[in-house]
């Protein structure tokens, strides 16, 4: 059961969990997060969410709650108490409590931390990426700064609520000169005619996917040619195979675009494959 929640500094009953209604987070999405996949208990893709974790972080000015080294003692135990294997770490931190004012507060405040584990039943999601899933796409229309990974979320979820009432799984967002920017909460790739992975540079006001990165090294270790080159919706309906990426979705098929088909729309083995490799390069390095 996944019931125990890590709230500043102490391991409470989720039930019980709670954060204090002037919390910066709360008030103002002026808090950042990350998600690590849990694989047999173990944090995956662990230097790149810690990596981010301190960027987005930096951004804001909020100084980082505590050492990487404490930070994973406390997920850690997060999950040990939970007893989870396979599923989902999220921390959140925010830039803390203090009187509601749009300005930072002029008294140092201690950053918020909360950690929370969730279960992630591995059976259905291999069975969900076997069929394949479909996206629809939508204007981007999220803030100028994407990169950083903070819970201002309000646009990802409206987003993500249009893709579940479509009968999709997922909202691609294009940008003003028609290229898929990413997903509500995942990146966008294709494999296109030429066999070419492509997925969306960083210059875009994308977030910098932990998986999207790991996953290019994971491609080009298995000789495949990956390019950070846009792609229309068009494109990727015309692709032989498309996909997305993240802690949650790891590497799942899209079959479809706002209801046609991808290529012959059935799940493609380049997709599948990499899935596959992804999966044990993250096992091999999870901690
Ligand atoms: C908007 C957005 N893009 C991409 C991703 C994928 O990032 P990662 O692979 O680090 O989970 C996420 C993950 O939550 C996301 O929210």
């Amino acid at each position: 059961m996944s019931r125990i929640a890590y709230v500043n500094g102490r391991f409470v009953p989720k039930s019980k969990a709670a954060v204090h209604i002037e919390d910066r987070g709360y008030q103002l999405a002026d808090a950042v997060y990350e998600v690590w996949a849990l694989f047999d208990g173990k944090l995956a893709d662990p230097e790149g969410h810690f990596v981010r974790l301190e960027r987005s972080l930096s951004e804001l000015s909020i100084d980082m709650p505590m050492s990487r080294a404490a930070l994973t003692t406390v997920l850690r135990e997060a999950v040990r108490r939970n007893r989870v294997r396979e599923g989902l770490v999220y921390l959140q931190v925010s830039r803390g409590v203090a009187k509601r004012d749009h300005a930072f507060p002029t008294d140092p405040v201690a950053p918020a931390v909360v950690v929370t584990v969730s279960r992630v039943d591995r059976a259905s999601t291999e069975a969900r990426a076997a069929k394949g899933v479909g996206v629809i796409t939508l204007t981007e229309n999220r803030w100028g700064r994407c990169d950083i990974k903070t819970v201002g979320l309000l646009p990802n979820a409206l987003a993500k609520q249009k893709a579940r009432e479509a009968g999709a799984v997922e909202a691609w967002f294009v940008d003003e000169m028609g290229l898929v920017t990413e997903g509500a909460s995942s990146n966008a790739w294709i494999l296109d005619g030429e066999g070419v992975l492509r997925t969306r540079d960083t210059q875009a006001n994308i977030l910098r996917g932990v998986t999207r990165l790991t996953l290019m090294d994971v491609a080009r270790e298995a000789g495949l040619k990956v390019e950070e080159r846009p792609f229309t919706p068009d494109e990727a309906r015309a692709a032989k195979e498309a996909f997305i990426t993240g802690a949650g979705s790891l590497v799942l098929p899209v079959v479809s675009v706002d209801g046609k088909p991808v290529g012959d729309g059935a799940v493609g083995p380049v997709a599948m494959k990499l899935r596959r490799l992804y999966i044990e390069r993250a096992k091999a390095t999870a901690v």
